[in-house]
């Protein structure tokens, strides 16, 4: 696939550095879904990445360190010179990052306004960290344009910036403005990769209208459902008296019309395949798995997973020494109180039901508090009967897709999915059960572990067959064919 010139702006960048003990610096590469679908795109335009490097530099101008020789991964290719670093000082980062990012925006457009902290400080550090990253995008379009004019004025088309994320909902504008008095042209793309919420919880943060007006700053934004789409038609319509088009998806702002498109992500859905055809068997055949993926987060609904893994041990005994629930919790965010208080609550609770039920030779749940790599994942993936998706909201979950891709056609397992997850809206397959039911979680379980090979076979079958076809390229394309950057391989526009 080829695009124009492209300019990607994240939060993080797509690997973080880390200081070896003689004080070099080494990429260590993160193989999240951006990552895989993305960065080979900006190696073969040439693009740039704008981010933060996961440290804080001692010295903004350090280099870089080009990727090591045996990186495999999809942004081996990008070299240093295509990448922009943000840095800012620890405490502005502390209270962007952990403060208002994770702090506010996390829980909040999780529906969870509870938990939300609400503080002005946070606040005036996310706008700083976002101007930080705007002046940096500017650095990045200047380079572009310094290498690569002509080019550039000949294609007669403008560079896309495309932004990423709840963390950087404020750096269109800037960008746009600094942009035009610079004379650099470009396009402005945004993608919220979690949900949108309706205007009821949008309305709680203090300062909701600079925040839809930040995101309207851009041509055109992203959601992976159509419902995350209408919340923001409808929080723009009714904050800021916005005239909007609901059939078309268009919103009026400032005398641009701003494109709202539904765009679910999707996975790299032959290179799971194939890993899961390669990976080495790690559990018996004589025990049904159930595997649940996470990071450590509240809104992946793991206290309430455990409890109904506790119920239908209660209540289904024929389980014991039967079946084993792998729970892989990926560190995260450690800094904030409320992961912080998850990672205790889960170590009890685990320590609670394996104390209850196990036997001399069996354990109910084993937990691994830790980061798997694909290769692995892959084979976790393809032994487990079941996997359980039951997030208490998500804005997609690429692990429902992840496990889809690894399962065999002759005997597959079963995907059990909250209908609050972006990926419940889509995977209408699976076995879809409120995670806050937990006695219904219980006996989904309890009904996918006896499900025939025949019912199995036709769920899994179309719900491969829809991820095969809406695959993370197939996303890629959609969101570049949208922002009018996609290129035919004969270099005309598509
Ligand atoms: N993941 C991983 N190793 C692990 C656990 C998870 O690489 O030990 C990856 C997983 O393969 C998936 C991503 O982390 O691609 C999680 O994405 P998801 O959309 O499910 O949730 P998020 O973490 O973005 O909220
Ligand atoms: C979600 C967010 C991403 C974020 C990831 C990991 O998927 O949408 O933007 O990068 O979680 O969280 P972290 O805070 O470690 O970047």
């Amino acid at each position: 696939m080829s695009s124009s010139a492209m300019i990607v702006v994240s939060n993080r960048l797509p690997f973080i550095l880390r200081e070896a003990e003689d004080g070099t610096l080494h990429r260590k590469q993160c193989a999240g879904g951006l990552v895989t679908a993305v960065a080979p795109v900006v190696v073969e335009s040439g693009g740039l990445w704008v981010g933060w490097p996961g440290m804080h530099l001692k010295d903004s101008n350090v280099a870089i360190p080009e990727s090591d020789p045996e990186d495999l991964s999809p942004c081996a290719g990008l070299k240093s010179k295509q990448v922009v670093t943000v840095n800012m000082d620890k405490n502005t980062f502390d209270g962007y990052y952990n403060g208002c990012c994770n702090g506010t925006f996390w829980p909040l457009f999780h529906s969870m306004p509870d938990r939300a902290i609400f503080k002005a400080d946070y606040w005036e550090d996310y706008k700083k960290a976002n101007l930080e990253f705007a002046d940096m995008t500017i650095r990045a379009l200047e380079l572009m344009y310094k290498e690569r004019g002509n080019e550039l004025a000949q294609a007669d088309e403008a560079p896309l910036v495309w932004i990423h994320d709840y963390h950087l909902m404020l750096a269109a504008n800037t960008i746009r403005q600094k942009a035009e008095e610079k004379n650099l042209r470009c396009k402005l793309g945004f993608f919220l990769h979690i949900p949108c919420p309706s205007w009821d919880i949008m309305r709680l943060f203090p300062w909701d209208d600079e925040i839809l007006q930040g995101m309207l700053g851009c041509d055109m934004v992203g959601f992976h459902i159509e419902d995350y789409c209408f919340n923001f038609i409808d929080c723009c319509q009714r904050r800021l008296g916005c005239r909007v088009d609901r059939s078309n998806m268009l919103v009026e702002h400032g005398g641009r019309t701003v494109r709202v498109r539904a765009l679910p992500i999707g996975i790299p859905f032959d290179r799971f395949k194939s890993l899961a055809a390669s990976a080495p068997r790690t559990f018996s055949d004589s025990q049904q798995l159930i595997l649940g993926v996470d990071r450590l987060d509240y809104t992946k609904g793991l206290v309430n997973r455990i409890r109904a893994f506790e119920r239908l041990l209660e209540k289904h005994p024929e389980y014991i020494n039967k079946v084993t629930f792998l729970q892989v919790a990926v560190p995260s965010r450690t800094d904030v109180k409320e992961y912080q208080e998850l990672k205790e609550e889960m170590d009890m609770l685990i320590g609670q039901v394996n104390g209850r039920f196990t036997t001399p030779m069996w354990s109910p749940i084993r937990y691994i508090y830790g980061c798997i790599s694909h290769e692995q994942l892959a084979g976790f993936y393809r032994d487990a009967s079941v996997a359980l998706v039951t997030p208490l909201r998500d804005g997609m979950n690429l692990v429902a897709k992840e496990f889809v891709a690894c399962q065999t056609e002759e005997d597959p397992g079963v995907l059990i999915l909250s209908p609050f997850a972006g990926s419940g809206a889509q995977m209408m397959e699976a076995l879809l059960v409120n995670p806050y039911e937990i006695d219904d979680v219980a006996e989904t379980i309890h009904r996918a572990l006896t499900m025939d090979k025949d019912e199995r076979r036709l769920r899994m079958t179309c719900l491969r067959r829809r991820e095969k076809q809406y695959d993370v390229t197939f996303w890629l394309r959609s969101f570049l064919k949208e922002m009018g950057t996609l290129r035919r391989e004969d270099g005309d526009q598509v």
